[in-house]
């Protein structure tokens, strides 16, 4: 991925840093724009889901420079949510719920640039879940 990499890890480090539980704030996004995803969550225990997530986000970030890894991963991550009953479409949702509440969080920090940058990085890691998701 020829990705923007110090762009993105600087600026998830301004979201979290703005707000730790960005990600908390990321599903009631989620939800309030779909409601319709709400039920494939656990009714309580979104605690545990939100730490998933967040892990998940790190070690992405983490891993931007490593192709083989992230083939691998996120190719297995994809795989598992067509189990989850996870379709194409509902990547937009999530992709246009992430953006809104990285926008948010970071405020007056947020730009173009740094839109432009985490709407392909997000576009790419898609691509790698849906490679082995038939769906
Ligand atoms: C960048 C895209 C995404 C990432 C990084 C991601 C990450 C994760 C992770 C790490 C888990 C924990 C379980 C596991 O390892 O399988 C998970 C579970 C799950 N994800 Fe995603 N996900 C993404 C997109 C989506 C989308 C588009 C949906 C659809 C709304 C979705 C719905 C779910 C559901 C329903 C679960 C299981 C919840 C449960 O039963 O505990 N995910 N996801």
């Amino acid at each position: 991925m020829a990705l923007n990499v110090a762009l993105l890890r600087a600026s998830f480090e301004v979201v979290a840093t703005a707000n730790p539980r960005f990600v908390h704030r990321f599903y009631e996004v989620l939800f309030e724009r779909y409601p319709q995803t709400r039920p494939m969550f656990p009714a309580s225990g979104m605690a545990r889901q939100e730490e998933m997530l967040t892990g998940a986000l790190i070690a992405v970030l983490d891993h931007l420079e490593d192709a083989p890894w992230l083939t691998e991963t996120l190719g297995a991550l994809g795989a598992k949510h067509v189990g989850y009953g996870v379709t194409r479409e509902m990547y937009d949702w999530v992709g246009a719920s992430l953006l809104a509440t990285l926008a948010e969080v970071a405020g007056s920090a947020w730009t173009p640039e740094l839109n432009a940058a985490w709407t392909e990085a997000y576009g790419a890691i898609v691509s790698l879940m849906l490679a082995r998701a038939a769906t």
